[in-house]
């Protein structure tokens, strides 16, 4: 079965081709992140134009890369929540207008099982049930239990903060570029990981919290400057050594990715899985990936936002029974209603 796989939830507009869940053939991403680094960030306006330019021609060229033709393609799948709304509207107007045309069967797919979908993308051998999945987006911090395919049961979730963001806004504070993920990863390998120590937050059961973990780091740097804490937060890169970058950049890392591997073990003492699976952006991390050997990381390509784990994540839940939805009603954040 060949799924045409359409994400565009936040700033990549993306199509994939992927064959009976796991076998890509075709991927493309077009990404907006080099419009987003001047800006130091999403703008969702500009993100939504930019699906728009992009959209037909990332789709055309998936079916090109793929040799396929609309007669191949079987169904259609399209991320419908979450995301912002502006990028979320164009993918999936364009879904519903494409089913609609090509008379293909339409599958509207949660953003975050196609992260942990992407696991089951290109591999030898495949995540075991039950698992726990933990989802390190931008967006979103959380840990997942599946008991099988389609079971997702959320056992804990940040209260604030992502881990993901928490990334991006302190590289903001270092004065490294955008997207902070990579740029922290990238400053940290000249950094000493043990430089600063950052108090893990208590929260309770499963749960995260990463907005004190951003303060302690804006309070260690004007501590370290010996600028007052009403210092502003924007100025603080004009004064930081490379050196000082480097160390903070790594003790944060570390201290993120501690946190992370904390609560994965508490989660497997109460949740016993015979897998782990990482999802989401923050899973490209290096450092993360050394600190949990064990676990399931889907292919760099796949860890950020793309069209494949949607197909991937749709083809599993058609193999459940899942039933098409109505290209004229498909509604992007269907739990919102007006009475
Ligand atoms: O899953 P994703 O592409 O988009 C959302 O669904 O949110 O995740 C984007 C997040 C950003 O916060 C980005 O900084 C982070 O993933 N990220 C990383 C790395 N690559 C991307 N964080 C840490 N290390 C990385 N190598
Ligand atoms: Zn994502």
């Amino acid at each position: 079965m060949k799924i045409l796989g359409i994400e565009t939830s936040c700033d990549e507009t993306a199509a994939a081709v992927v064959e009976d869940g796991v076998h890509i053939l075709s991927n493309v991403v077009v990404s907006q992140i080099d419009i987003f680094a001047e800006y130091g960030g999403v703008i969702p306006e500009i993100a939504a134009r930019s699906h728009l330019e992009a959209m037909m021609p990332v789709v055309n060229r998936a079916l090109k890369d793929a040799y396929c033709t609309w007669d191949d393609i079987d169904a259609i799948a399209v991320t419908h929540a979450p995301g912002l709304l502006g990028s979320l509207l164009i993918g999936t107007l364009t879904a519903r207008t494409l089913a609609i045309l090509h008379n293909k069967p339409l599958y509207a797919v949660h953003h975050l099982k196609s992260h942990i979908y992407a696991n089951w993308l290109e591999r030898d051998s495949f995540p075991s049930f039950p698992l726990l999945a933990l989802v390190v987006s931008g967006g979103h911090t959380q840990i997942l239990s599946m008991q099988k395919h389609n079971d997702f049961k959320i056992i804990g979730t940040t209260y604030d903060d992502a881990v993901g963001e928490c990334f991006d806004k302190i590289a903001k504070i270092l004065g490294l570029p955008y997207p902070g993920g990579p740029s922290i990863a990238k400053a940290a390998e000249n950094g000493n990981p043990n430089k600063y120590h950052f108090p893990h937050p208590k929260v309770d059961d499963l749960n995260f919290s990463f907005s004190g973990l951003k303060t302690a780091v804006l309070r260690a740097v004007q501590k370290e400057l010996g600028l007052p804490i009403s210092h502003p937060s924007h100025d603080l890169k004009n004064h930081l050594s490379a050196q000082q970058i480097a160390d903070f950049a790594a003790s944060f890392q570390k201290t993120a990715i501690d946190i992370l591997k904390e609560k994965l073990l508490e989660a497997e003492t109460q949740y016993p899985a015979k897998s782990i699976v990482l999802a989401g952006g923050v899973s490209a991390n290096a450092e993360l990936r050394n600190a949990l050997p064990d676990a399931f990381f889907p292919e760099i390509r796949f860890s950020g936002d793309n069209g494949a784990m949607v197909a991937a994540a749709c083809y599993f839940e058609i193999q459940d029974g899942k039933q098409p939805t109505n290209p004229y009603e498909l509604n992007i954040y269907p739990r919102i209603t007006i009475s």
